[in-house]
């Protein structure tokens, strides 16, 4: 079934109001290897109970900043405060965390019940303590019954449950995630997205989670930290980053969005296709300049009149809930994909070869800089 980003923020769930309280402080960290630098002057705060999700693409820096929280990787400068305690120097082990990774990292020779136990046992928990402890946790994520089987006999997804287990054990104050569900085919990852999310919310563990994967995050985070080359790109909740990216690389990494080569005329009007249009106020965008002005497929609206902004339909693409029309704006070399929800394409009657008129909500057009959305 086909799912759009929006219906996948309109399933956001209702902000619970509790006092915010820090649990993490990133304070500038930079990590270089040699001369590269793999993370660039990083600061961020985590609250306590947050789901989190580091997000961007492949080699921005994501695995580096977790590894580094975790005092798997030294920072090269910068500091990191957990709960007021000032962990910047201490050893993996001394630090308050349970963590999964992508590839199920349990030990082989080890039954479920030993590999969820192993955390427990380091620390000289009771056998009693651990008994109880790990059958709790087995329940939790719905493998009671499992205690003597092998990782090996376990699936894919079963055995990142029993990862997750195992890394909540001990009860850590954080829960660190790098892409736990990738390796992971789609109806499993998606099971297994909702039910990490239920635990998350149910336990309240502040939880920090890696992925690439854009609707992973914007359906699971309480905020969205974008990265790029090593730097955070924006912060914020899934619809603010959906609907207002700070950036063209925000703009463009999450969601489809058209880029559309304009003048910039004013603070909130351009000329597109020899049109005037008007969007979202800017800053610092030099007037008589070319600028990119970007708009969701699914904001614009097609009607049948024809004067201002139109366009010849070239191409139209049936995805279920919608059907995405491609257009040729009339008078300029410039296409742009225009959603049409699947309900009004019959009074529309859409065909290949039609002109339409294009209508850009002035609340759905974003201006940004030339050249500045690349990935
Ligand atoms: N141990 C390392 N030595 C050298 N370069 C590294 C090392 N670990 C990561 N990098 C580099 O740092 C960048 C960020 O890597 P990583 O944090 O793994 O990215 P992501 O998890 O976002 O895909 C990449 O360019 C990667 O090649
Ligand atoms: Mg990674």
């Amino acid at each position: 079934m086909q799912t759009t980003m929006t219906s996948l923020l309109a399933a956001d769930s209702p902000t619970v109001m509790t006092p915010i309280t820090p649990h993490l402080h990133i304070e500038a960290v930079t990590k270089k290897f040699g001369s590269f630098t793999a993370l660039d002057i990083i600061s961020l705060t985590i609250n306590e109970g947050e789901f989190v999700c580091f997000l961007g693409p492949s080699g921005c820096g994501k695995t580096t900043l977790l590894r580094t929280i975790a005092g798997l990787s030294q920072q090269t400068s910068g500091k990191l405060i957990q709960r007021g305690i000032d962990v910047s120097t201490l050893p993996p082990q001394a630090r308050d965390f349970g963590i999964v990774f992508q590839s199920y990292a349990l030990f082989p020779n080890l039954t479920v019940f030993n590999n969820v136990a192993y955390g427990l046992r380091n620390r000289r928990a009771d056998r009693a303590r651990i008994n109880y402890r790990v059958t709790e946790l087995l329940a939790l994520v719905n493998l009671s019954g499992s205690e003597h089987k092998y990782p090996a006999a376990l699936s894919g997804g079963q055995q990142q449950r029993v990862a997750l287990a195992r890394a909540l054990a001990t009860e850590p104050g954080l829960l660190l995630l790098d892409e736990p569900l990738s390796a992971l085919d789609a109806r499993v990852r998606g099971h297994l997205r909702s039910q990490i999310k239920a635990l998350q919310a149910r336990l309240g563990v502040t939880t920090i989670m890696v992925t690439h994967d854009q609707e992973e995050a914007l359906t699971m985070a309480d905020r969205i930290v974008v990265m790029n080359h090593g730097v955070i790109e924006q912060v914020g909740t899934p619809a603010e980053i959906y609907h207002q990216p700070a950036s063209a690389f925000v703009a463009s990494f999450i969601g489809t969005m058209n880029f559309l080569d304009v003048t910039v005329n004013s603070a909130d009007q351009v000329t597109l296709a020899a049109k005037p249009l008007t969007c979202q106020p800017h800053h610092n965008m030099p007037l008589g300049e070319t600028a990119r002005l970007a708009v969701r497929p699914e904001a614009i609206a097609l009607t049948q009149q024809q004067q201002g902004l139109s366009g010849e339909v070239i191409d139209i693409e049936f995805l279920g809930a919608f059907q995405r029309v491609t257009l040729r704006l009339t008078g300029a070399d410039q296409t742009l994909l225009a959603d049409v929800p699947s309900r009004d394409s019959t009074s529309l009657s859409l065909y290949v070869g039609q002109t339409l008129g294009i209508h850009i909500p002035a609340e759905a057009a974003r201006l940004y800089p030339v050249g500045s959305d690349h990935l």
